[in-house]
C-alpha cells in the first residue's frame, strides 16, 4: 500500500496563540499554555497544530508584522519554551506548523530600519521603493488590502515604499536574490530545529510587477476591489518561488508547505499548487470557506475544486479561521447546522483545518467599540467590526474569564461561555465536543475517509447532500441534510444494505427501501 504522509491523513488544528491559555497572568496566552493542553488536543485527535505567529512583533497586525524571524515573541514565551513545546508534541505525535508572514516584515525590523536609512544602504533594495511621480504622486494606483493607498513616504529616503497592508508592514522585495537568500534561511533553520512545516500568509503576494504598473479599474463596492489586481499579485513568475519553496522542503521529507491564497477565484488558488504539482504541498480554497449555507452552493464549490486540482493535488478545506466570522455564527448560530457543517468538512477528501472552539460551537465575539484592536476594525467601524470577533479567549470552562486567563483577557470573552464551554460539553455524551471527537476518531480509523475517491450522488433533492468515499473494500456513504426541514432522497438503485456507522443515535435518517427520510438537518455516514 503506497505511504501516505500525515498531513493528508490527519486533522489540523489551528490555535491563536495569543487566545488558547494565558498561563503567566498577563491577559495573553501563551506557548506554556499550549503545552498544558497539548493532551486535550490529542483527546480530540487531531494530527498536527498550525500556530499563527510567535515571533518577535511590535503587534500593529498581532504578529504578522515579524521583526524577528529567528526567535520567539516574549509575551509568548521564549526559545527554550518552544523547544519544550517541540518535545512535547512529538512525544504526543502530533505535528507543529510554523506561520510566517514572508511577503513584508515589521517596519521595526533591523532590515527595514537599515533599508529605510538611506538610498545606497547594503539593503536599500531589500523592500520596494519607488520615486514620486510628478508632485509627489504616488508611484501608481496600487491599494493596501487594509485601506488607503499601498504607498508610505519616507522622509529618510524622500521615496515611497510599498505596504499591501498596513504601513506599519513594508513589502520585501522577493526579486531581490540576497532577499530570497535570507528567506530560505529562515526556513532551512525552524526545519532543522525540528517544525514540520509552515503556512505561508499570502504568497499571492510575494511578486509584483517589475514596473510597478497602475492596475486597471474595475467595479466594485471597497475601493480596494474597484481594481483589478494584476499587477500587484499573482503574477506568473510568482509561481517560480513557490517551486523553489517546495524544492527547499524536498531536502525535509514529510515538511509542507501550506499556502494563503487568499483568492475567491479557485482558479488561481489552484495555480499554487504548480503546474506539475510542483508547487506548495497544500494551499487554502477560500471559495469553499465564503459559501453560504446551501448544500447545492457547497456541491459546486467542492466539484470545481476537486476538478481543479485533480487527483495528483491533494485538497484542503476549512470554515473558519482567524480573519473571517465563525461560522458558528455565519451559519445561523445553530448548532444542528454546525454538525452538519462538521461532518461535511470531515468526511471531504482532503485535509479538513478546524479553528480553535469550533469543536465547541464557539460563536463571533461581539465586541464593544472602545475594546476593537484589529487595525481593520478600527479603521472601518461600524461598516467593518473587525476579525477580533474570531479571535476571543478559548472557553474552558465556567469560570472566571471562562478559565482562559486570571487576569483581564486582552480580548473579551464571549458572554456566552457560562453555557457554551469544554468542561460542560465534556460532561455531556451528546455534546458537539463529543460529536467532533467520535467524528474526527472516526476518520482517523477509516481508510476511505483518509484516501478515497470522492463521488457526489445525484439524489433528486437540492437541499441535501449525499457523496461516497471510497478505498479499496471501504464504502462509505455520507448524507447531509442542510435545510432546517424534512426532507427526503433517492438512493440510486444499487444502493441496499447500508449500516449507520455514524453517529451512533439520532442520525435523523429512517430507511424505507430505496428512499431515505431525513429529519432537520439529519445527518449520516452509512457504510456499504
Ligand atoms: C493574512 C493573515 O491571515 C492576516 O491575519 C494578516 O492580517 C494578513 N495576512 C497580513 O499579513
Amino acid at each position: 500500500m503506497e505511504h501516505q504522509p500525515w498531513w493528508q491523513k490527519g486533522v489540523i488544528y489551528q490555535i491563536y496563540p495569543r487566545s488558547f491559555l494565558d498561563t503567566t497572568h498577563n491577559g495573553v496566552g501563551d506557548l506554556k499554555g499550549i503545552i498544558k493542553k497539548m493532551d486535550y488536543l490529542k483527546e480530540l485527535g487531531v494530527a498536527g497544530i498550525w500556530l499563527c505567529p510567535i515571533f518577535p512583533s511590535p503587534m500593529y497586525d498581532f504578529g504578522y508584522d515579524t521583526s524577528d524571524y529567528y526567535n520567539i515573541e516574549p509575551l509568548f514565551g521564549s526559545m527554550e519554551v518552544f523547544d519544550e513545546l517541540l518535545l512535547k508534541a512529538r512525544e504526543k505525535k502530533i505535528r507543529i506548523l510554523l506561520d510566517l508572514a514572508l511577503n513584508h516584515s515589521s517596519h521595526l525590523h533591523p532590515w527595514f530600519i537599515e533599508s529605510s536609512s538611506s538610498r545606497d544602504n547594503p539593503k536599500a533594495d531589500w523592500y520596494i521603493w519607488a520615486e514620486p511621480r510628478l508632485l509627489k504622486r504616488r508611484p501608481n494606483n496600487w491599494k493596501s488590502v487594509f485601506g488607503g493607498p499601498a504607498w508610505s513616504w519616507s522622509e529618510q529616503r524622500k521615496q515611497f515604499y510599498l505596504h499591501s497592508f498596513l504601513p506599519e508592514q513594508p513589502d520585501l522585495n522577493w526579486r531581490n536574490p540576497e532577499v530570497k537568500k535570507q528567506i530560505f534561511k529562515i526556513l532551512r533553520s525552524w526545519l532543522e530545529k525540528g517544525v514540520d512545516g509552515f503556512r505561508l500568509d499570502v504568497v499571492d503576494f510575494y511578486l509584483k510587477d517589475e514596473k510597478l504598473r497602475s492596475n486597471p479599474y474595475c467595479p466594485g463596492r471597497r475601493p480596494y476591489e474597484m481594481q483589478k489586481h494584476i499587477f500587484d499579485k499573482n503574477r506568473p513568475e510568482n509561481i517560480e518561488i513557490m517551486k523553489e519553496i517546495r524544492n527547499l522542503l524536498e531536502d525535509y521529507p514529510e515538511k509542507i508547505a501550506l499556502g494563503e491564497v487568499a483568492e475567491r477565484n479557485a482558479k488561481i488558488a489552484a495555480s499554487y499548487y504548480g503546474p506539475e504539482n510542483d508547487g506548495l504541498h497544500i494551499n487554502f480554497n477560500f471559495n469553499f470557506l465564503e459559501q453560504p449555507w446551501k448544500a447545492a452552493a457547497f456541491k459546486k464549490a467542492i466539484e470545481e475544486w476537486e476538478g481543479l486540482l485533480g487527483p495528483e493535488n491533494w485538497p484542503v478545506y476549512t470554515l473558519s479561521n482567524h480573519d473571517v466570522p465563525r461560522h458558528f455564527t455565519r451559519f445561523g448560530n445553530c448548532e444542528a447546522r454546525a454538525r452538519v457543517a462538521a461532518t461535511l468538512l470531515l468526511t471531504l477528501r482532503g485535509t479538513p483545518f478546524l479553528y480553535y472552539g469550533e469543536e465547541i460551537g464557539m460563536s463571533q465575539g461581539k465586541i464593544p467599540r472602545f475594546r476593537i484592536l484589529d487595525p481593520v476594525g478600527k479603521r472601518y467601524w461600524p461598516f467593518h467590526h473587525g476579525r477580533d470577533g474570531c479571535r476571543t479567549p478559548m472557553q474552558w470552562n465556567g469560570y472566571r474569564n471562562s478559565g482562559f486567563s486570571s487576569a483581564n483577557p486582552w480580548l473579551p470573552v464571549n458572554q456566552n461561555y457560562k453555557e457554551v464551554n469544554l468542561a460542560a460539553q465534556k460532561k455531556d455524551p451528546n455534546s458537539l465536543f463529543h460529536f467532533y471527537r467520535t467524528l474526527i476518531t472516526f476518520r482517523n480509523n477509516s481508510m476511505a475517509l483518509q484516501k478515497g475517491e470522492i463521488q457526489f450522488l445525484d439524489i433528486n433533492n437540492p437541499q441535501v447532500l449525499a457523496f461516497r468515499r471510497q478505498y479499496e473494500l471501504e464504502k462509505l456513504l455520507i448524507i447531509l441534510n442542510f435545510s432546517s426541514r424534512k426532507q427526503t432522497a433517492v438512493l440510486p438503485s444499487e444502493l441496499s444494505g447500508l449500516k449507520l456507522v455514524f453517529p451512533e443515535k439520532k442520525a435523523g435518517i429512517e430507511r424505507q427501501k430505496k428512499q431515505l427520510n431525513l429529519s432537520p438537518n439529519g445527518l449520516g455516514i452509512f457504510r456499504e
